[in-house]
């Protein structure tokens, strides 16, 4: 699990960055996504590095989960490619998309349980749809699942009505690594959690990244959540990646939204991980934004 394919494709093909050598697991060129006039994504390019955690950030309704689900297929796009672990889906076969597909896990905005099914029968469907498991086995891997993000193994003859927000969060996640993904999609997995539900579920992440080796991708509007475990941030604005990189690449970046955002009144009360102080908001900051970011 989690090691580098045997099948994929020689070393171009898999995206390496000439630069730092690290593996593209992701890579989205160009991507074009319309709902008739509506134009959400326009010509929209994104890197995601193995084994990081991506913070991916942006105004509400500017196209985290269209873009999220565009990935995965789930929506249509109109222009672009997207590489997953190197191979471009609409250049490979249905067996090599199946076997590609079963890499991903994912964790919706809305619906990320089936209300109608208990834990351990949600953690089971991905493992219904790709493998062909004994019930017994499949019953020992949803108890692993389960112990693995941190729930009660009562938890797993429970329906979802009967879970608390972030326990439903958790079985979600355990249902997202079912079948072992190298790339993990979590759209906004702390919001309606409080300050320290969210704070133990970003600690879960960044647990399962280093032990699992992991590479998540995380729509994600909670501060902390980027502050204190995302590796990298991409900040969607003007239907396309305005800029992607560090916190302290977020900070010096010239753009109102990405100024107002990360040196906003919230932002200063979140310590940095690296200095345990405050974000500075004059460090760099545009007087446009400056001027913003009292406003919050
Ligand atoms: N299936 C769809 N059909 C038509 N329009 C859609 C569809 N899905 C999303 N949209 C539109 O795409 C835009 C982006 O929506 P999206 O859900 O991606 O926003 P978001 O960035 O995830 O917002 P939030 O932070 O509130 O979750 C919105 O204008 C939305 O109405
Ligand atoms: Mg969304």
């Amino acid at each position: 699990m989690n090691q580098p394919d045997q099948d994929l494709p020689d070393e171009n093909a898999t995206g390496e960055d000439p630069n730092g050598k690290r593996e593209v697991i992701l890579s989205v060129r160009d991507i074009c996504v319309a709902f008739g006039d509506n134009t959400v994504l326009d010509h929209l390019d994104l890197d995601v590095y193995r084994g990081e955690i991506l913070g991916f950030v942006g105004g509400s309704g500017t196209g985290k989960s269209v873009l999220m689900r565009a990935i995965l297929r789930l929506i249509p796009r109109q222009n672009g490619v997207i590489r997953i672990l190197g191979e471009d889906y609409d250049q490979v076969d249905e067996a090599r998309k199946f076997e590609l597909d079963m890499r991903l896990g994912v964790l919706f905005q809305q619906g990320a349980l089936f209300s109608a099914l208990t834990v351990r029968e949600n953690i089971q469907v991905p493992m219904r749809e790709y493998l062909d498991l004994p019930q017994t086995l499949m019953d020992e891997l949803a108890e692993l699942k389960i112990e693995m993000v941190g729930l009660a193994p009562d938890a797993a003859d429970k329906y979802p009505s009967e879970l608390s927000g972030g326990m439903i969060k958790r079985a979600a996640l355990a249902r997202a690594l079912a079948l072992d993904p190298d790339l993990v999609f979590l759209d906004e997995p702390t919001s309606g959690l409080d300050p320290i539900g969210a704070a133990e579920f970003d600690q879960l992440i960044a647990r399962l990244r280093d032990t699992l080796g992991l590479t998540v991708y995380m729509v994600t509007h909670d501060l902390d959540s980027l502050f204190s475990v995302c590796d990298r941030i991409a900040v969607l604005g003007e239907k396309h990646v305005l800029v992607e990189g560090t916190i302290d690449d977020m900070l010096s970046f010239d753009d109102p939204w990405v100024q107002s955002y990360f040196k906003g009144e919230r932002a200063r009360m979140i310590p940095d991980r690296r200095t345990g102080r405050g974000v500075n908001p004059d460090q760099g900051g545009t007087q446009a934004a400056n001027q913003k970011s009292e406003a919050i």
